[in-house]
């Protein structure tokens, strides 16, 4: 019978065909979900966890290691230091507080401001190519602030925004309309927040206008319902749950592929909007090197002024954050 012998593991490492590398500093429920998902897509050779509270840490690497020994992902998790993660080619920054019943995600910014500061610190020097991903929330203040405290060019630092706000309301209408959610062009633009909008003038199905399908059809779409039922869907979730997870788990590993494979995707992420003078999320193409540029969507005069408030609201949290 056959013998078999041991070997380093070294050499089992080296044949992986993905060879790059993502850091998540916080491994809490949503870091463990953004690592369970590039685990399952797969897209990336290591997955590094990264978190002060070391046992939790360790404890998550093990559990996510044991869904990666079946044999159907090339992805292995680790634990980490923040140096390490200052060298991966995506650095995910969910940690941070999480929202509790009733709070706003611009109540938690006291708390993730300093989570945020610290992290970064930590992780520095980052790799000239490495691309920032906040997570954490508000999303749209600490891309602002980790722009500022990481010295990384802006168009590396981006957060994941209104993405999984359109994907909910590509939900809804998916199921109105019977047509795949992939298929629909759909954006929630704004803060990842109370005042985000819909896009609904850009609004297309197969490229034909929303107002135009809406006009010949029987099935009614209340536009200020959906909006409305897309905008409270963390809320609900989290009141049932405690926790939002796996939709930001999908949406985070899908904007990391975006970038490992500089497949240029236009996808609603939080960036800084030069203009504006603010990061909040607009249609972008990720690429390789993060924002590869702004899709200039036209807006309604309504959408305008939303977008302002918007603006406004942003901008007093950073002011507030400052003091
Ligand atoms: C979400 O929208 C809480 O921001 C998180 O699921």
């Amino acid at each position: 019978f056959t013998q078999f012998r041991l070997f380093q593991t070294a050499s089992m490492q080296s044949k992986a065909k993905l060879t790059s590398k993502i850091a998540i500093v916080g491994a809490g429920e949503v870091g463990s979900t953004i690592a369970y998902s590039l685990i399952l897509n797969p897209i990336t050779g290591d997955v590094l966890l990264i978190d002060p509270k070391t046992e939790v840490r360790d404890a998550q690497a093990q559990d996510l290691s044991d869904a990666t020994y079946h044999g159907n992902t090339s992805t292995r998790v680790r634990a980490a230091d923040s140096k390490e993660a200052g060298q991966c080619d995506i650095v995910v920054i969910t940690a941070g507080a999480a929202q509790k019943e009733g709070e706003s995600r611009t109540d938690l910014i006291g708390r993730n401001l300093k989570i945020l500061k610290s992290a970064i610190d930590e992780c520095k020097p980052f790799r000239d190519d490495a691309v920032l991903l906040i997570v954490a929330n508000p999303v749209d203040v600490l891309t602002h602030f980790a722009q500022e405290f990481s010295g990384v060019p802006k168009s590396q630092v981006f957060g994941s925004g209104t993405f999984l706000d359109s994907v909910r309301l590509r939900g809804i209408l998916a199921n109105k309309s019977g047509v795949a959610a992939s298929s629909i062009d759909a954006y929630v633009l704004g803060e990842h927040g109370d005042s985000q909008f819909v896009a609904w003038s850009q609004a297309s199905i197969g490229g034909v206008p929303l107002s135009e399908i809406v006009k010949d059809s029987e099935v009614e779409i209340n536009k200020n319902e959906i909006a409305e039922e897309t905008k409270k869907k963390a809320a609900s979730i989290m009141q049932a749950k405690g926790a939002t997870a796996y939709g930001i788990g999908g949406v985070a590993a899908s904007i990391c592929k975006s970038i490992l494979f500089d497949q240029r995707n236009i996808r609603p992420v939080s960036h800084w909007q030069e203009e504006l003078g603010v990061c909040l999320s607009m249609p972008a193409v990720i690429g390789r090197e993060g924002i590869v540029r702004t899709i200039p969507i036209r807006l309604d005069d309504e959408e305008r002024k939303n977008l302002e408030g918007s603006v406004k609201s942003l901008k007093e949290v950073i002011e507030e954050a400052k003091k």
